[in-house]
């Protein structure tokens, strides 16, 4: 926990569920990419999400921490902490109107100083994101890994197959609820967001049968994409197939 510490105007805690609309006004001014439709964050119900999230006692290592200006969120962080590996920076982000100022820098600093369980820290950001990577290099961050986001759309179904349709969208209630949600189909893992399905095995991202009992339970899920390492010869870019975005894997210690 960490609760109400002062960093020069600023107060810097753990985020409770009264601060979910300025949070999620933050996310919304902040992240907006062409890789957004493809991720939880862009779906719209990222809001109720994050709200249950915060209201319910959290007795993950996942924290969002705010910092606040005359009660208002001028800046958060969405961090996982572990003790075996490195901490994890899902996403940081400043209110527009508070940038430059090196309030971000503050934050992940304070975060570290009273919470962070080892010094080590990994992060993605895209490649497209000059002012982030400037941001983390400065903090001591490396780039040790780029991946590419590859998308193809899925050919349409001819048939809807019963069996899978007993996963149906209809019935998940998180995808239902959040437009985001993880199944597992026919064995293989799989993250739903919006109309995309995120495959986790370049396997799956290439095989039409899996890619269609997909779209059997989820009737929205128009495209699959997949993130694997820039170099990794499995994901070719073939013609029917295109480049959602670019990301750095950082690590740092600080
Ligand atoms: C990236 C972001 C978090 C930086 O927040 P910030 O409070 O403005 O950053 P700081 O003032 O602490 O800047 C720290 C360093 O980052 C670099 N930096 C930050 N913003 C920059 C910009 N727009 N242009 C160039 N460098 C920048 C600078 O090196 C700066 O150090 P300096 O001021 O000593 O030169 C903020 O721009 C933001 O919220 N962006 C949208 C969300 C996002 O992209 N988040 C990161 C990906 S998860």
């Amino acid at each position: 926990m960490l609760s109400g510490h002062r960093v020069d105007n600023f107060s810097i805690g753990t985020a409770r569920a009264e601060d979910v609309d300025e949070i999620w006004a933050i996310i919304r001014t902040s992240f907006r990419g062409s890789h957004s439709p493809y991720i939880a964050t862009g779906q719209s119900g990222y809001r109720s999400y994050l709200e249950e999230m915060l209201h319910d006692e959290n007795e993950s290592n996942r924290r969002i921490v705010v910092a606040k200006e005359s009660g208002r969120v001028a800046a958060f962080a969405d961090v996982t902490l572990n003790t075996a590996s490195p901490n994890f920076l899902s996403r940081i982000a400043v209110a527009p109107l508070y940038r430059g100022r090196g309030l971000a820098t503050r934050l992940m600093k304070e975060i570290q100083r009273e919470i962070g369980t080892t010094s080590q820290w990994e992060l993605d950001v895209l490649h497209s994101n000059s002012s982030a990577h400037r941001m983390y290099r400065a903090l001591g961050f490396r780039t040790t890994s780029t991946k590419k986001w590859i998308g193809r759309l899925i050919p349409a179904n001819d048939a809807l197959d019963p069996e899978t349709n007993s996963v149906h969208s209809a019935a998940d209630q998180a995808y239902q609820r959040y437009g985001f949600t993880r199944v597992e189909i026919q064995d293989r893992l799989a993250s739903i967001a919006g109309t995309a399905v995120r495959c986790h095995d370049p396997g799956d991202f290439l095989d039409n049968g899996f890619l269609a009992k997909v779209r059997d339970g989820f009737p929205r899920v128009d495209r699959a994409f997949i993130i694997s390492d820039a170099r990794d010869s499995r994901v070719p870019i073939l013609p029917d197939m295109f480049e959602i975005a670019r990301s750095d894997r950082m690590i740092g210690t600080f």
